[in-house]
């Protein structure tokens, strides 16, 4: 274990933070060693560190998830049940799927992050989230040291939302994640960006692979990769209105986008609130918002947490002022 570790190649937006103390492990015995540690002072589990903002140096032990490993729990005629180390990086797993004709998280490709990551905030993109292919996952317990096994139905998911983020706050390390995924793959091009791609790229009946490749092209062109400009992918969620305040600002505001949800409340995209206020491809310092994705915020370099938060708190206020809406940032702030 290591003392006074800088955050800066552990997080996607490069802040640079310290920890008091830093360790890794790759398998549960390493984990298990680390547990006396993560129950005697504050703790924080990453992976890819990819939803995460540091406002300060962590007064405690951070730890890194580096559990790898997929493979082939059980198949039958129509799907194969894939059991993943929580430390493998997203992208990787769902090229490996794709490679293999595995189909239900190709609208998933180029998520950043871990895949122990998945499940906690029910990754999401293109009509398509991670507790649709989800079957379970072995988490082991920090107070206890025993391993728990939670099915899909145990974990609460909702939009970028499961029991870990919430009830199971720091309380289990998850360890594997399994998947269920379908050997006779139905592509979802629900979601209309995808269509308009596949048409550019000349495709007509779509395979996985080329609605993971349409996926990467979208990807590619809006968001910034976190390698050459630190950030954390949407910053803040989607929200969620009651259809009558949806009325009243569609009758100011004709042009607003929105997605209804049931007969009472409708999503509305947080990056067009944000870019309506002028906030798009603004610089602020060593920070801004993404000159092609409002609901992106950047380090354009030295930016430190406490600059973007105080920027992220600007943007909050100023839509609230406009929409009365209140936003909710996705990403965790430590
Ligand atoms: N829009 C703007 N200006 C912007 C950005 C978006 O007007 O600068 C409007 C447009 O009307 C656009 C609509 O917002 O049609 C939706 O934009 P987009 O398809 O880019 O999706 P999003 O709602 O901004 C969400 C997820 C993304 C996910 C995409 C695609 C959240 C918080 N974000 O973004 O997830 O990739 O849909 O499904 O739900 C992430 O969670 O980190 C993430 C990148």
């Amino acid at each position: 274990m290591e003392a006074y570790q800088s955050l800066k190649n552990y997080n996607t937006f490069g802040i640079d933070v310290k920890a008091t103390r830093f360790a890794t492990f790759s398998d549960v015995v390493s984990l298990s060693d680390l547990l006396p540690d993560m129950r005697s002072m504050p703790h924080l589990v990453i992976g890819g560190g990819s939803n995460l903002l540091f406002t300060q140096d962590f007064d405690g032990l951070v730890v890194k998830n580096e559990i790898m490993g997929i493979s082939e729990a059980s198949r039958d005629s129509s799907s194969v049940i894939l059991e993943v180390g929580a430390g493998e990086p997203w992208h990787a797993f769902v090229m490996h799927c794709v490679a293999h004709g595995f189909g239900g998280i190709e609208n998933l490709s180029l998520i950043p992050g871990c895949v122990g990551a998945s499940p906690m905030q029910n990754i999401g993109a293109y009509g398509v989230e991670i507790k649709d292919t989800f079957d379970y996952l072995d988490a082991l317990e920090i107070a206890t040291g025993t391993m728990h096994r939670f099915y899909n139905k145990d974990c609460a998911f909702g939009y970028r939302e499961s029991v870990f983020k919430r009830g199971y706050k720091n309380q289990f390390v998850l360890c594997k994640v399994a998947f269920r995924l379908s050997l006779k793959p139905e592509v979802n091009t629900s979601y209309g960006v995808i269509n308009q791609e596949l048409e550019r790229m000349g495709v007509s009946n779509p395979t996985i692979k080329e609605v993971s490749q349409a996926v990467i092209r979208i990807r590619q062109s809006k968001l910034p990769d976190p390698k050459v400009l630190g950030n954390a992918g949407s910053f803040f969620k989607n929200p969620v209105i009651s259809m009558s305040h949806y009325q009243a600002l569609q009758s100011e505001f004709p042009d607003l986008p929105a997605y209804p949800i049931d007969e009472s409340s409708v999503k509305l995209p947080a990056g067009w609130l944000i870019e309506q206020c002028g906030w798009k491809g603004k610089t602020i310092g060593a920070c801004g918002v993404h000159s092609l994705q409002a609901l992106v915020l950047v380090n354009h370099g030295g930016a430190t947490g406490k600059e973007i938060y105080t920027l992220s708190e600007a943007i909050i206020e100023n839509v609230f002022e406009r929409f009365q809406v209140p936003l909710e940032r996705e990403v965790n702030i430590y």
